[in-house]
């Protein structure tokens, strides 16, 4: 599966979405500016990303982790979500996230 990620310079960056592999994984192994400082544990929200609208609502809904995360992160907006969160899988083939400010 296909992700489309834009970056920080708004600069496109079509990635190589693994199976079972999350987003974040994705986007950092990609070099994408993403520190995801909990390595996944939905502790830090420094994977912090939008996701465009038409796919932000084929996204299982958040966890209340998740929910109490994004509480306390900067800039957040309706389409936010924490990208260790998604699960790669085709359904989200061509998912379109951006990368949130630091
Ligand atoms: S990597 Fe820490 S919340 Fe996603």
């Amino acid at each position: 599966m296909k992700i489309i990620a834009t970056d920080r310079d708004g600069k496109e960056h079509i990635l190589e979405g693994r199976d079972g592999w999350t987003v974040m994984e994705i986007l950092r192994d990609a070099g994408l500016p993403i520190t995801a400082e909990c390595g996944g544990a939905c502790a830090c929200a420094t994977c912090h990303v939008y996701v465009d609208e038409e796919w932000a609502a084929k996204l299982p809904d958040k966890s209340d982790t998740e929910t109490d995360m994004l509480d306390m992160a900067l800039a957040v907006e309706a389409n936010s979500r924490l990208s260790c969160q998604i699960i790669c899988s085709d359904a989200l083939d061509g998912i379109r996230v951006t990368v949130a400010p630091e």
